[in-house]
C-alpha cells in the first residue's frame, strides 16, 4: 500500500475508532492514521508525524467538531502520565466503545455471531485501584514520585492519582518532602545510586487494612523507627509495613527478599464472603468492586448446583476457585507460579474449604494428566494471561469435552481467537459479558459462556 499522505502534511480527518491502546484511528483512502488524543466521531485537523508501509501517525492541531464523548480530563497530568488513556472520554462513551470493540473483535477475529451485552461498569469509576506502585526518583536535588510517562521510565511527579486510593495519595504527597530527613535517598536508574526505588501501597477495601512496602536497593535503613512513625502518621489505618530489597539493575519492581518492618505480614480482604490473605508480592485483582462483578458473572454462567466438578485453569491465588467452591462438589485449580499456589492453599484453609485441590504447573501439561488420572470436570473455567490459552490446553478441552466452558479474558482479541477454535471443535458461544475492571484505561475484561453442542 502506498501512503496517500506524507510526513508534515496537514489534513482534515474524521476519527472513526480507537486502537486497543486508546489512540484515535482515522482512515485516509483506507490508510489508517493513529492519532494520540483523538476520539471517535471527531473531525480534526492533524499534522502527519510519520508514515510506514501500512499505517501512519499524526497529532491533533485543532479539533473542528468534537466527539460527543469528549470531556475535559479531570487529572492535571493526564497528557503526560501513562496510567490512563481515556480520561478525555465520558464514562458513558467508554462503556459504549468497549462494548462495540468486544463485539467487533468477536466478528472480525472470531467470526462469531454472539450477543455481546452492554459493559458492566462502575457507578463510581474513580479511586478503584487497591494497589499503587509508586516510583521515587530525583529531579536535580528534589525528590519526585508519581507514575511513569507512557512507554518510558521518566517519572511524572504528582501528589495524587484519581484512580488510586486515598492511602496511596497520602504516601505520594507526604513522604516526598520528608525523604532527606528520614535518610532515604531516591534511587537513580542512570547512576544506580540512592536507595528508595518504589513504595507499594496495597489496600484491602473491605477490611480497611493497608500494607506499605518500601522497595530499597540495600537492606540498611538508617532511621527505621522514624520511617515507621512517619508512615503510621501519613496512613493511620496502616496494618503492615514491609521492606523488599531489590539490588538488581532491572525494571522488575520487587526483589526476592521481603521482611517485616512493623505490624502484620499480610492484609486480609474479602470477595463476597470469601477471605483472602494478601502478602507483599501476591497477585490479586486490582479492582475489588469489579472483581466481585466479574466473578458473579462467571458463577452465573457456571450455573453450579453443588454436584459439579470444576477445573479452574490459570487460577492465580485461587480467587475464582474459592469463590466457586461453596457451590461446587469440588474445584481443582492449576497455576504456573508455585508461590500463588501456596497462597491458594492457605486461603482455602483460612475459609475452611475441604473440596478444593491446587497444583502448581503449566495448565497445558497438568490438565491432560489430570484427565488421564480420571480427574475430570463438568465445568472448565479458564482465565489466561493476555496471550490467551495455550494450544495444547485448547486441544485437551476439545478431546475431553467438558459440558461447559467459562472463559474469563483480559484480551478480547485472543478470546475471539480461542472461541473460534472451541467453536470449530463442537462448542457454541452463548453469550459474552464485558466487565469494566479498569475505568479510564483502554483495557476491557470479558467473560464468555460456551456449551458443548
Ligand atoms: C489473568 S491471571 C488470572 C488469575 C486468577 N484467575 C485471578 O482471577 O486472580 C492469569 C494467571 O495465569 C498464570 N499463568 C500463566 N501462564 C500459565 C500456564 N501456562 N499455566 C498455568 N498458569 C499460567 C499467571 O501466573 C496468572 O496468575
Amino acid at each position: 500500500m502506498t501512503a496517500p499522505v506524507t510526513k508534515n502534511d496537514r489534513i482534515t480527518v474524521y476519527i472513526e475508532d480507537l486502537t486497543h491502546d486508546g489512540a484515535g484511528v482515522a482512515k485516509v483512502d483506507g490508510f489508517p492514521l493513529f492519532i494520540q488524543g483523538g476520539l471517535p466521531e471527531e473531525k480534526a485537523q492533524v499534522h502527519v508525524l510519520k508514515t510506514l508501509k501500512n499505517y501512519g501517525f499524526a497529532k491533533i492541531i485543532e479539533i473542528i467538531e468534537p466527539s460527543p464523548y469528549r470531556v475535559e480530563a479531570p487529572c492535571p497530568i493526564f497528557n503526560q502520565c501513562g496510567g490512563c488513556q481515556l480520561q478525555h472520554m465520558s464514562y458513558e462513551g467508554q462503556m459504549t466503545w468497549k462494548q462495540n470493540m468486544v463485539a467487533n473483535v468477536m466478528k472480525r477475529i472470531g467470526k462469531i455471531d454472539v450477543p455481546v451485552h452492554p459493559v458492566k461498569g462502575m457507578t463510581e469509576p474513580w479511586h478503584y485501584r487497591n494497589k499503587a506502585q509508586i516510583p521515587f526518583g530525583l529531579n536535580g536535588e528534589v525528590p519526585v514520585a508519581g507514575f511513569y510517562k507512557t512507554k518510558s521510565h521518566a517519572i511524572v511527579d504528582t501528589d495524587r492519582c484519581l484512580i488510586q486510593s486515598g492511602e496511596a495519595d497520602a504516601i505520594l504527597a507526604g513522604l516526598k518532602p520528608r525523604l532527606w530527613a528520614l535518610g532515604l535517598t531516591p534511587y537513580n536508574e542512570q547512576t544506580k545510586t540512592g536507595s528508595l526505588r518504589h513504595v507499594v501501597v496495597r489496600t484491602a477495601k473491605t477490611t480497611n487494612q493497608v500494607m506499605v512496602v518500601l522497595v530499597t536497593k540495600g537492606r540498611k535503613l538508617k532511621k527505621k523507627e522514624e520511617i515507621i512513625d512517619v508512615i503510621r502518621e501519613l496512613v493511620p489505618n496502616v496494618t503492615s509495613i514491609m521492606q523488599n530489597i531489590n539490588g538488581q539493575d532491572t525494571n522488575v519492581i520487587f526483589g526476592n527478599d521481603t521482611n517485616l518492618l512493623w505490624g502484620e505480614e499480610v492484609i486480609e480482604d474479602h470477595i463476597g464472603d470469601v477471605r483472602f490473605e494478601i502478602s507483599a508480592r501476591s497477585f490479586y485483582q486490582v479492582n475489588p468492586i469489579q472483581t466481585k462483578v466479574l466473578y458473579d458473572q462467571a458463577l452465573e454462567y457456571a450455573a453450579l448446583t453443588g454436584e459439579e466438578t470444576v477445573i479452574d485453569a490459570y487460577c492465580g491465588i485461587g480467587t475464582i476457585s474459592l469463590f466457586l467452591a461453596k457451590n461446587a462438589k469440588s474445584v481443582m485449580g492449576v497455576e504456573i507460579v508455585p508461590q500463588a499456589i501456596e497462597d491458594a492453599k492457605r486461603n482455602a484453609k483460612l475459609n475452611g474449604f475441604t473440596n478444593t485441590f491446587f497444583e502448581a504447573g503449566p495448565a497445558e501439561e497438568v490438565i491432560p494428566r489430570w484427565y488421564k488420572e480420571g480427574k475430570t470436570a463438568d465445568v472448565l473455567m479458564v482465565d489466561p494471561p493476555r496471550k490467551g490459552c495455550d494450544e495444547a490446553l485448547l486441544n485437551t478441552i476439545l478431546e475431553q469435552k467438558p459440558k461447559k466452558v467459562v472463559y474469563v479474558s483480559c484480551n478480547p482479541a485472543t478470546l475471539a481467537r480461542d472461541l473460534r477454535i472451541l467453536e470449530d471443535g463442537g462448542y457454541k458461544t452463548q453469550e459474552v459479558q464485558p466487565v469494566d475492571m479498569f475505568p479510564h484505561t483502554a483495557h476491557c475484561e470479558a467473560v464468555a459462556w460456551l456449551e458443548l453442542v
